[in-house]
């Protein structure tokens, strides 16, 4: 079963009213944010959490992050904000950052998963900004897909859910296109959970720390724990920039990172980022990883992109849709 198309709304002030009222009655909503779409529950009512994890088949040990909009809501969430983090939310709130913290007793376990930290963002995406206004406290939201796919970065690709959804509030592409950056500061030590919309480079220029990279980490920690996350219909098989394509391979699809190739025996061909630039193919891997599908290829072909800046985040995903899955 998948959503009916007819509850994508444009997020007129009375359908964010409409939505806010749903979400204080246990309902789900589906609102943009600048990384990616998030499905959004009332994070004070674990019943309505408990919706989230079954319209995205999601495991109960994968925690959720809290969407917030002032200081407020950020003592009403987190017990403790060390200095350092102070200042890196200072800097990159709102925005594509989320702070691991210590958990407020007005959190419930579920959106935890038991974990005694919460993860905590305030996104700067004006509808996901107005929700979380209208609602008037923090929103448990994950991305807005079945888990272990891809990602959605327009309210079209998250009909694929199954659920108790009020709305679809469609605010366009997300600008940034990638989830955002998780970080814990623990013991003087600054972890980077999953790279992100900001970058190891930013973090670190704002912190005087350098962020040590979470491949392996103890806890249930973001996506990265399993190996296949982020994954389209069709495999996906990383090569080179300008590598020659498998010669086995029939029927692909390829992304080339910024140059088209002379290639005539695929099926479609895009470019990732034309200019060049790291956060054009940000903003266009998962759309294009979208678009590829619906070719139905054998394999989706891409090429790697500089390991540099928010090269680290695209990577990240690329190689997670690549690993075999279970
Ligand atoms: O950009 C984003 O972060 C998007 C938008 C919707 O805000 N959200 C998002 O949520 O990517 P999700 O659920 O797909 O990924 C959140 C990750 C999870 O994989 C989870 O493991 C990690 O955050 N996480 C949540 N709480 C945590 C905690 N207390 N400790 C460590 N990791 C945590
Ligand atoms: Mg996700």
């Amino acid at each position: 079963m998948a959503l009916n198309p007819d509850l994508i709304v444009r997020p007129e002030e009375e359908e964010i009213q409409r939505a806010a009222k749903a979400l204080h009655q246990g309902h789900l909503v589906v609102m943009p944010t600048e990384t990616v779409y998030g499905l959004a529950a009332d994070a004070c009512n674990p019943l309505a959490v408990s919706k989230i994890f079954e319209a995205k088949k999601r495991p109960t040990f994968d925690p959720l992050i809290c969407h917030i909009t002032s200081n407020s809501m950020l003592h009403k969430t987190a017990a403790f904000v060390p200095d350092v983090v102070h200042k890196l939310v200072e800097t990159f709130w709102p925005g594509p950052l989320t702070v691991v913290l210590d958990k407020h007793s007005n959190i419930p376990d579920i959106v935890s998963s038991g974990l005694s930290t919460v993860a905590v963002r305030m996104p700067s995406h004006p509808i996901a900004r107005k929700l979380i206004d209208a609602f008037g406290g923090p929103l448990a939201a994950p991305s807005a897909n079945m888990f272990g796919k891809l990602s959605p970065t327009r309210a079209e690709h998250t009909l694929g859910l199954d659920g108790d959804i009020a709305s679809i509030l469609d605010g366009g592409p997300c600008a940034v296109g990638l989830e955002s950056t998780i970080i814990r500061y623990h013991d003087g030590i600054l972890h980077l959970l999953r790279p992100g919309g900001i970058t190891a480079e930013e973090l670190e220029h704002v912190s005087g720390l350098r962020p040590v990279l979470e491949e392996h980490a103890a806890l249930p920690e973001a996506p990265g724990q399993l190996a296949s996350h982020y994954a389209p219909h069709a495999p996906v098989v990383i090569i080179n920039e300008g590598e020659a394509l498998p010669a086995t391979m029939k029927n692909s699809c390829l992304i080339t990172f910024s140059r088209a190739r002379d290639e005539n025996h695929i099926l479609h061909q895009e470019i990732l980022a034309p200019d060049g630039d790291l956060h054009t193919a940000a903003a266009r891997l998962f759309e294009l990883l979208h678009l590829m599908d619906s070719y139905s290829p054998e394999t989706i072909i891409v090429e790697k992109v500089p390991m540099q800046g928010l090269g680290l985040a695209i990577m990240n995903r690329l190689t997670k849709s690549a690993a075999p899955r279970v």
